[in-house]
């Protein structure tokens, strides 16, 4: 089996994809995939989750912290990097089954000798605030070599710079690199200690390099490793710098192998719990499985006060701003493999509470509005102008911020979804039912009651589809605000029953209303979208059908910069059908039980030759809805462009003059949906586990483990039979349905075969 992602050859325009492509991380931090001598020119960043700043009058956006991983080499007096020497061989590769990062390279030397170069890394899973790299150096000619290695602190910012007060120092022969946040004043320190097996090393603190030079022996290896910790003020630790240095001296102490080893079984567990094998299709398999890689190096394990940004851990693209894409796409990944991670996401939302409600207030609306683009205390922060026109330099305005109200039904979707999920409804009690009630407020407020059709309405609204702006009655939006009143009622039903006295207390500030009573007369009177009784189309919003049909080769035949922006008054697409992403589509999957095969059909094939997928959020969709109206084999060039997003690095780069590059994790966690709920056809509604399996004509089998409700199961969906092998540890059984046929309880350690066709 592949796990190794590799390139050989280097190729100094792929510098930037290669860095998203071959990242590492481990959720407290992440690494692109730069080589050991680049600068912030080649973007290299080690991305601190959660750690925000604003600089100026600039756009807030993560924390890079310092490079400790930074290492330079001279032979003879010339420097060997890959950016200006010819080199024989260069190959960066990355093993995704343990997050290690590799590279080696050989250079020419003009005697006719070659170097040999190679440094492997990974960031620790076993300690979040570790790095460390093994690095090794063999020459064919006796030569001179000085290697420079330590902290690079003069690194890559969009909107920096972040960190004030630099300071360089050493203790003990330990580099020490700390600075203060500009806006909030949060300390960072990273330290670092190289050992080297042989040759003298000289320190200069003024750098915070360190400098070793000796003669090398013709065909001699010589191996040094560096052991790097980083902190920041959002830690929780006391003392930063002692901190620091005392994790690089307990690492050091353990030694390069011994902590690869243990990261190493960490990797493992996490892979036990979520690899996904597909039989018949190695190209799938290996996209899918590097898909999920992206997922766990980002994966905020450690915290509930961080989520996912759209970019995840890959810099500070897109202000490190997490969007409805956590709850929408990633989040049931976390729920079938790791629902501790899942909780942490959501209880970021808890978190971030009070930032929705401000944002509400600033509009004028009741109970919480959350932010489209969120950082640390769910404050937008999204711009008004957020995309700027490539044709006059100006800013557009752009209603992202103020209208993309359903961000605040997504958030209530993802709470929900966890609590039926896991059946763990202390998420209610721990704030998610507070969350649950203020967004039902905020709809209460923002809905239009029209007296004419007697219903309530949700006018000016942008619904995924962000290229149709301020339209009114989405039906993707009013689908999830019914939603979210009756999670609303269904929550508060929950605590009223079972947690009466902390019901009372939690519902004392609503009781002046809106609360459940006015819920329920909306939800009575609500208007969602319905199919058109012909054609079982469901308008997207009001008048969409009315807008210019034009084929979507056409409209790209009409573009006059690959960078112009799409949506906005004079976008592109604003007069007509085409949308940028599934939107309509989107709701008929994620209420997938309400609409007959029928309608999905009728309105996959309405909406995908209008679809740009202008978004990497796009193509996963299709594939889920094409797999559910039982025509995988429509759906997977959908799920391959999804799962081979990071790999290929083809995906939008621009919007306007905006530089949107990095990793997608969205797409990442789209890519899983579509292999497991989709193809494998995997449900679970907190009662029932469904399992109608759909898969494209290659796919031999599926296999996969799930925690459900606690319990750990392994699952083989075959193309006749399915295989459920629940673990001896688990505390109680659940039901199973396979292809709508009967009900079979899987009781703890017993495994079930079920045929089917
Ligand atoms: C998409 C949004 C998405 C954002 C971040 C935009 O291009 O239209 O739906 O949330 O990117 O991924």
């Amino acid at each position: 089996m592949n796990w190794t992602v590799e390139e050989s050859g280097f190729d100094l325009a792929r510098v930037t994809t290669n860095g998203n492509k071959f990242m590492i991380g481990n959720g407290y931090m992440g690494y692109r995939g730069t080589l050991e001598e680049f600068g912030k020119e080649q973007l290299v960043a080690v991305t601190l989750a959660g750690l925000y700043d604003k600089s100026g009058q600039q756009w807030r956006e993560p924390v890079n912290a310092p490079n400790g991983l930074f290492t330079t080499l001279l032979c003879d007096g010339e420097p060997l990097t890959v950016i200006e020497q010819e080199v024989i061989s260069h190959r960066q590769e990355l093993d995704i089954r343990s997050a290690l990062h590799r590279r080696e390279t050989v250079y020419k030397r003009p005697d006719g000798g070659t170097v040999t170069y190679t440094a492997e890394r990974f960031a620790s899973m076993d300690n979040l605030h570790l790095m460390v790299s093994k690095l090794t150096l063999c020459t064919t000619r006796d030569c001179t070599i000085v290697i420079q290695t330590g902290i690079d602190d003069d690194v890559w910012d969009i909107n920096g710079p972040h960190l004030n007060d630099l300071q360089k120092n050493s203790m003990d022969h330990i580099m020490i690199s700390t600075a203060i946040t500009g806006e909030l004043k949060v300390p960072v320190a990273v330290a670092e200690l190289a050992v080297f097996g042989f040759g003298e090393q000289s320190l200069d603190e003024s750098s915070l390099l360190r400098q070793l030079t000796f003669k090398a022996q013709a065909g001699v290896t010589y191996t040094w490793y560096k052991y790097v910790s980083v902190f920041s003020g959002l830690d929780g630790t006391e003392s930063l710098v002692n901190e620091a240095i005392t994790t690089v001296n307990a690492a050091v102490n353990l030694g390069y192998e011994v902590l690869l080893g243990t990261h190493q079984r960490k990797w493992e567990d996490k892979w036990s719990l979520s690899d996904v094998i597909i039989k018949g299709d190695q190209e799938a398999q290996f996209a899918l499985r590097y898909s999920i890689y992206q997922l766990l190096i980002i994966a905020p394990t450690h915290s509930e006060r961080v989520s996912i940004p759209a970019r995840g851990l890959s810099g500070q693209v897109y202000k490190g701003a997490v969007f409805w894409d956590t709850e929408m796409f990633m989040l049931p990944f976390f729920l079938h493999s790791d629902p501790v991670t899942a909780r942490n996401l959501m209880m970021y939302r808890v978190h971030t509470l009070e930032g929705a409600k401000r944002k509400a207030a600033e509009y004028g609306f009741l109970g919480a509005f959350y932010a489209w683009e969120s950082q640390d205390t769910g404050d937008d922060a999204c711009t008004l102008f957020n995309v700027n026109d490539v044709f006059t330099g100006r800013p557009m305005r752009t209603y992202f911020r103020d209208k993309q109200v359903h961000i605040s039904a997504d958030v209530v979707h993802g709470i929900w979804q966890y609590v039926q999920f896991t059946g763990d409804y202390s998420l209610l009690t721990d704030g998610g039912a507070e969350v649950i009630w203020e967004c039902a407020k905020f709809f209460y407020s923002y809905a239009y009651y029209n007296p004419v059709k007697a219903r309530y309405e949700i006018l000016d609204v942008t619904g995924p589809d962000e290229y149709h702006e301020r339209v009114n009655n989405n039906a993707f939006t009013n689908a999830l605000v019914k939603e979210t009143l009756e999670i609303a009622i269904q929550a508060a039903d929950y605590l009223r029953t079972n947690h009466p006295a902390a019901f009372e207390a939690m519902t004392d500030t609503f009781k002046e209303g809106p609360f459940l009573p006015e819920f329920q007369e909306m939800l009575e009177h609500f208007y969602v979208p319905q199919p058109n009784t012909e054609n079982l189309v469901i308008e997207q919003f009001d008048r969409y059908f009315t807008l210019e049909e034009v084929a979507l080769t056409d409209l790209k035949s009409r573009v006059l910069n690959k960078h112009e922006y799409w949506g906005g008054g004079n976008g592109l697409a604003t007069t007509t059908t085409i949308l940028k992403q599934a939107d309509v589509v989107l709701m008929l999957n994620l209420f997938k039980h309400s609409f007959s095969q029928e309608v999905k059909k009728a309105n996959w094939e309405f909406y995908e030759p209008r679809t740009e997928h202008g978004s990497s959020l796009s193509p996963c969709i299709y594939a889920l809805v094409a797999a559910d109206i039982g025509a995988p084999d429509w759906g997977y060039p959908y799920f391959m462009r999804t799962a081979t997003v990071d790999l290929t690095g083809e995906s939008k780069q621009y919007v306007g003059d905006l530089y949107i590059g990095g990793t997608h994790p969205a797409a990442n966690g789209g890519a899983w949906m579509a292999a497991v709920l989709g193809f494998a056809g995997l449900y679970f509604n907190g009662e029932d586990v469904h399992l109608n399996p759909s898969m494209p004509k290659q796919w031999e089998s599926v296999e996969l483990p799930v925690v459900l409700r606690g319990g750990n199961y392994r699952l083989h969906v075959g193309r006749e039979e399915i295989t459920i092998q629940a673990s001896a540890d688990n505390k109680s059984a659940l039901n199973f349905i396979v292809s709508g046929g009967q009900v079979e309880m899987c009781q703890p350690g017993v495994q079930l075969q079920i045929r089917y066709s």
